[in-house]
C-alpha cells in the first residue's frame, strides 16, 4: 500500500463554492454575523454602482484581527464545525466569510485593525491558480496598496482612526447577469439591496432592538439607520402571546413561544399591512427559528401543518442554542435547518393547541356561541398558571338528579363525578387530537335519549318560560343542547306548551 497526494485544485474548488445557494441578502447576513460575534456596536454598510464597477463594504467596530488572525480568517474551513463554540458565537463552519463573499463577488478584501496595527489581505478569484502550491497563496496588501483602493477613499480615514474593527470589501460583483444593459443591472442591484435591507431588519431584529441592559446594535445602510422588524408585533396589545413552552434535546433546552398576530379588525390598516411582511400573512405563518437570537429560518411549519387561511396569523418563535447545531443540521448559509424527529413530535403537540387559538380569532361566530353557553357541563378553570377541567355541579341535569337523592346517595354521586374529573384521559385525548384532529368525535346521544333529557330540563324551565322562543333561548345556553342546536329547536317546535 502507498499514498498519493491529492490536493484539490484551488480555482475549481473556489469556483464551485460560489454556487452553494447564497443570495445577496443571506450572504450579507453571514458577514454581519461575524461582526456581531466580534462584539460590534455599529456596522456600516456602504455600496455604490460606481459606473458599472459596483462595490459593497461592511465595516464594523468589533475587536478586529491581528495579522495571523486575518490570515486564519481568509482560510477555507478556518474553524471546524466540531469545535465547541462560545455561547454567543454566530459562526459555524469556518467558511461563512469566504463562501458568502465569493457567492457575490470575485474580489474579497479584508482590512482589520487590532492593537494599533492594520492588516489587509485579499482573495481575487481571477488570480487564483490551478495548482495547490501556488493557488492557495493569498495577497497581503501594504499601506500603500490599501491607500490605492479608490472606493475606500471616503471610508478609510474614519476607519483608521477607530481603535479596532474590520472592513469587508466586495469588488467585482459579477453576479448581476452580465448580458443585461448597464442601466438594468444598476436597477437590479438597487432592487436586490432593497430586499437585503428588509432581510437584515428582520434577521437581526433582536439585536437592533434594545434589550435588558444591552445597548441596541446600530446598522447603517448607505447612511440610513436600520429599524428592527419584529415578525411577532410584540408591541401591539392585540397580539396574543400564548404560554411559552420548553423542549429538551440531549438535555439542552429550546424555548417555544407562540403568538397570534392581531386580526385585521383590531389594528390600523397600515399596521396590519406592515406585519403582513411583503408576501402576506398566509405565506408568513409558521415557525421562526432563532439561533443565538439571530433568525435562521422563517415561515415554515416543517410540514407539520398546512398553510391555511385560518391559521395565517400564527407565528411561533423557537430559540435554539448553538450547541444544538448538529441536531438541527444547520447548513453553511444558515438559511436552512431541519428539526430532528423527536423535536418534530414535540412541536406537533404544541401546534395543535396553538392552531386552535389561531383559528378562534377568525371563527367569531363559534366564539360567540360558546360564550353564550351559560351552563356548560365541563368547566375550564385557570388558576395560578394551571388549567383544570372539572364537571359543573350546578348544571340543571345534575342538580335535578341530585334533588331526587338522599344524603348518602348525593355523597356517592359527588364521588362518581370527582372520579370522572380526576381520570379524564387528557394525555390520550391530546395525543389523538394532535395526530388526527379530524377523526375526533364526541359520543352521539341517541335521538330518544336526547329528547327525554331535553324534556326533563324543559319542564323545570317551563314555569318561567311560557313562550317557545324564550325556552329555546334558555335551552340553547345549556349543554348538551347548545352543541346540537338543530335537534333542540326541532324538539321544542313539536312540544305543546
Ligand atoms: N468582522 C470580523 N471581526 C473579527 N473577526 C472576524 C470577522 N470576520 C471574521 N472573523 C474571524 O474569521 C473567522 C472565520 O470566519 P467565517 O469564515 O465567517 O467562519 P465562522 O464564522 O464559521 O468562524 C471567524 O471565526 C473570526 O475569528
Ligand atoms: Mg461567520
Amino acid at each position: 500500500m502507498h499514498f498519493e497526494e491529492l490536493q484539490p485544485s484551488p480555482s475549481s474548488l473556489l469556483e464551485s463554492l460560489r454556487d452553494i445557494g447564497y443570495s445577496i441578502d443571506t450572504a450579507m447576513a453571514d458577514v454581519i454575523d461575524n461582526s456581531i460575534t466580534a462584539g460590534a456596536k455599529t456596522i456600516t454598510i456602504r455600496f455604490d454602482w460606481n459606473d458599472s464597477e459596483p462595490w459593497l463594504s461592511i465595516t464594523d467596530d468589533g475587536i478586529g484581527m491581528s495579522y495571523l488572525e486575518v490570515l486564519h480568517a481568509m482560510k477555507l474551513g478556518s474553524n471546524s464545525p466540531l469545535e465547541e463554540r462560545q455561547e454567543n458565537d454566530l459562526g459555524r463552519f469556518g467558511l461563512g466569510l469566504k463562501t458568502a463573499s465569493f457567492s457575490q463577488c470575485r474580489q474579497l478584501t479584508v482590512i482589520s485593525k487590532k492593537d494599533d496595527a492594520i492588516t489587509a489581505m485579499e482573495w481575487d478569484l481571477d488570480l487564483v491558480l490551478d495548482s495547490a502550491s501556488d493557488g492557495w497563496r493569498i495577497k497581503v496588501l501594504n499601506d500603500e496598496d490599501v491607500s490605492k483602493i479608490k472606493v475606500l477613499s471616503s471610508l478609510y480615514p474614519s476607519f483608521s482612526s477607530q481603535e479596532h474593527g474590520t472592513i469587508i470589501l466586495w469588488r467585482k460583483l459579477d453576479r448581476l447577469d452580465n448580458f443585461d444593459s448597464s442601466v438594468i443591472r444598476e436597477k437590479k442591484l438597487n432592487q436586490l439591496l432593497g430586499i437585503a435591507r428588509n432581510h437584515i431588519e428582520v434577521t437581526f431584529h433582536r439585536f437592533l432592538n434594545k434589550s435588558k441592559g444591552k445597548k441596541a446594535l446600530q446598522i447603517l445602510f448607505n447612511g440610513d439607520q436600520l429599524v428592527a422588524n419584529d415578525p411577532f408585533n410584540q408591541s401591539s396589545n392585540a397580539t396574543i402571546e400564548l404560554p411559552e413552552q420548553s423542549i429538551y434535546v440531549d438535555g439542552k433546552k429550546m424555548i417555544v413561544q407562540p403568538y397570534v398576530l392581531p386580526h385585521y379588525s383590531k389594528v390600523s390598516k397600515e399596521e396590519y399591512q406592515k406585519y403582513a411582511g411583503g408576501s402576506g400573512y398566509l405565506h408568513n405563518q409558521g415557525f421562526y427559528v432563532y439561533r443565538n437570537q439571530r433568525l435562521i429560518i422563517k415561515n415554515t411549519w416543517f410540514r407539520l401543518l398546512a398553510k391555511d387561511e385560518l391559521t395565517k396569523l400564527i407565528r411561533v418563535r423557537i430559540d435554539i442554542p448553538n450547541t444544538l447545531d448538529h441536531v438541527w443540521k444547520i447548513d453553511v448559509k444558515k438559511s436552512h435547518a431541519s428539526p430532528p424527529e423527536s423535536v418534530k413530535n414535540q412541536l406537533r403537540q404544541i401546534i395543535s393547541e396553538v392552531e386552535y387559538s389561531g383559528k378562534r380569532v377568525f371563527k367569531q361566530k363559534g366564539h360567540r356561541l360558546e360564550a353564550r353557553v351559560k351552563e356548560p357541563l365541563w368547566i375550564r378553570t385557570i388558576a395560578s398558571g394551571k388549567i383544570i377541567y372539572s364537571i359543573n355541579k350546578h348544571h340543571p341535569l345534575i342538580e335535578l338528579f341530585n334533588q331526587k337523592l338522599g344524603d348518602s346517595e348525593q355523597f356517592e354521586l359527588g364521588n362518581v363525578l370527582k372520579s370522572i374529573e380526576a381520570s379524564f384521559p387528557s394525555d390520550l385525548y391530546f395525543n389523538d387530537f394532535a395526530n388526527s384532529p379530524d377523526r375526533m368525535e364526541k359520543p352521539e346521544i341517541p335521538e330518544d335519549e336526547f329528547e327525554s333529557m331535553l324534556l326533563t330540563v324543559a319542564h323545570i324551565l317551563i314555569e318561567d318560560a311560557t313562550q317557545k322562543d324564550t325556552l329555546k333561548q334558555q335551552l340553547l345556553s345549556i349543554e348538551p343542547f347548545a352543541s346540537s342546536p338543530n335537534r333542540t329547536i326541532n324538539i321544542i317546535d313539536k312540544m305543546e306548551i
